[in-house]
């Protein structure tokens, strides 16, 4: 979808107006007797279609972009499916001093809400609207400078087509997406964006000593992928590293997964995807920072070759791991790459991506990220991305009674905690313990199971795949560069 600036009437246009926070007394709601009339009070997310003045009524609590995010997404679901229009239109909405970030949220809530996975659909009518209007015309009567709203459009453009291209990933089947396929669509995302890219098939994975993921891809006939794409600008002014979990399937492996728990397991390779999204965001905003981002794509399955409970594997890093349970897989995967990416790369921050644990969704529900670390710094920064973007995060905090959980009696680590408790974290300690000394304080593990894949659409978000951790890290680094 296509957003531009324009200040003329548009045929065929559905007009979008936000009733903030329920002042029905606004100039901009020019049909204040028939609102009453219909019972619209503007609550957060409430809609009203007047289809005689071509107007879609919405409300949102306040101008947090969070609220109006929520609100042009719940408009933008509705807009889509009127047959009439060919592109809505709507004012601009700032905050005092012309602060932005209302705009942002609206914007972001447009381009994210009209995002649907139709691929699979034999019989699927596109909808008709294709452009959003956007004029100078302002809430709170600010004025709004042209190439101020021009720069808004540019990156929630950028920003909404990276969430919906890791949704395009995430939500493709897994007999469609399986490690080749990731590393194919990294490719061609790094050859359009202009990304350095390396892939690593499964003969390098052997010669760089993978053994923990290894194990985790035997049993599939598809073969494993090590991911690394680079955004290197000349003025870079820090240099971070991305990890994210490509489990482009998790079946369990012979600890399988029972049905119910299996179905959604194609959005294991969430982390990852929202890698490849972050990566082509940055590098068309052109952010001044060396960005690395590393996907482990593996296929986690049963068979003759499958690894098993009572293995111990020898990591990349020298450590070995009894393993107790095989669905404890992408702590594996991720040991190994996050050893590689330490070893390729000096850097200054470290974050990860994961749809690690399902304990993680106990403890946070479904919209909440859970966060692990031991740096003030990267955690400050987390905090600060999770306000700016709008995307739920909260820290799960860890202690050493916690971390002696994990201890093995015959190697030097289990890969599942000995108590049913507080998996979430223990599962985030795991991981610290392939994390370099050096960079003990530089890393932060976010746990993205609960909002990566919802199966209702939740405020800017549709059934299925959010895009989870794209807005967040993208937030975070743009952060960086200030
Ligand atoms: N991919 C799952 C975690 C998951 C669960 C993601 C639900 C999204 C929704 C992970 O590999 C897994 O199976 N974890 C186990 C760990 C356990 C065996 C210690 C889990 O959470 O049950
Ligand atoms: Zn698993
Ligand atoms: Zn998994």
């Amino acid at each position: 979808m296509e957003v531009k600036i324009n200040e003329r009437k548009i045929k065929n246009s559905l007009e979008i107006i936000f009733v903030i926070n329920k002042n029905l007394q606004h100039t901009f709601n020019r049909d204040k007797a028939l609102l009453k009339k219909v019972g619209f009070k503007g609550e957060q997310d409430e809609i009203f279609f007047d289809p005689r003045n071509d107007r879609l009524y919405v409300g949102a609590s306040s101008l947090n972009h969070s609220d109006l995010r929520s609100a042009a997404a719940v408009a933008a679901r509705s807009a889509l499916k009127k047959e009439h229009y060919s592109s809505l239109s709507l004012a601009t909405y700032t905050r005092k001093k012309a602060d932005m970030t209302p705009m942002q949220g609206v914007l972001e809530g447009l381009l994210l809400g009209s995002y649907n996975f139709i691929v699979y659909k034999s019989k699927h009518k596109k909808s008709s609207i294709k452009k959003i209007y956007v004029s100078q015309k302002d809430y709170s009567k600010n004025a709004v400078a042209k190439k101020e709203l021009q720069k808004v459009i540019e990156e929630a453009s950028i920003l909404a087509e990276a969430v919906n291209k890791t949704r395009d990933i995430v939500n493709t089947p897994p007999d469609d997406c399986y490690p080749k396929i990731l590393a194919d669509i990294a490719k061609d995302v790094a050859l359009k964006c202009g990304l350095e890219c390396k892939i690593l098939e499964h003969n390098e994975i052997k010669k760089e000593k993978m053994g923990a993921l290894l194990a985790v891809a035997r049993a599939s006939r598809h073969d494993p992928r090590v991911i690394h794409l680079a955004h290197k600008p000349k003025n870079a002014k820090k240099k971070v590293i991305l990890v994210g979990k490509g489990l482009t399937y998790d079946s369990g492996g012979l600890s399988l997964k029972p049905s119910d728990f299996m179905t959604t397991m194609k959005s294991d390779k969430a982390g990852g995807s929202a890698i490849i999204g972050i990566m082509q965001a940055i590098s068309k905003l052109n952010l001044p920072l060396e960005v690395h981002g590393f996907v482990g794509a593996v296929e986690n399955m049963i068979g003759g070759d499958a690894y098993k409970p009572d293995d111990v594997l020898i990591s990349k890093s020298g450590k070995t791991i009894e393993v107790k349970n095989t669905d404890a897989e992408g702590r594996l995967v991720l040991a190994d790459v996050l050893t590689y990416a330490q070893q390729e790369v000096k850097a200054d921050y470290i974050f990860d991506l994961a749809t690690l644990t399902g304990a993680c969704v106990v403890a946070l529900g479904e919209y909440t990220s859970g966060i692990i670390g031991f740096g003030k710094k990267p955690k400050k920064l987390l905090e600060k991305a999770s306000l700016d973007s709008g995307e739920l995060s909260a820290e799960l905090p860890s202690n050493r009674h916690l971390a002696k959980l994990l201890k093995s009696e015959i190697a030097d680590i289990c890969n599942i905690s000995s108590s049913r408790y507080g998996g979430a974290i223990t599962a985030g300690l795991f991981l610290s313990n392939f994390i370099e000394e050096k960079n003990r304080n530089k890393w932060c593990h976010i746990d993205i199971a609960g909002p990566a894949f919802v199966e209702h659409a939740w405020a800017e978000n549709p059934h299925g795949a959010s895009g989870a951790g794209v807005r967040l890290i993208v937030s975070l680094l743009k952060n960086l560069t200030r």
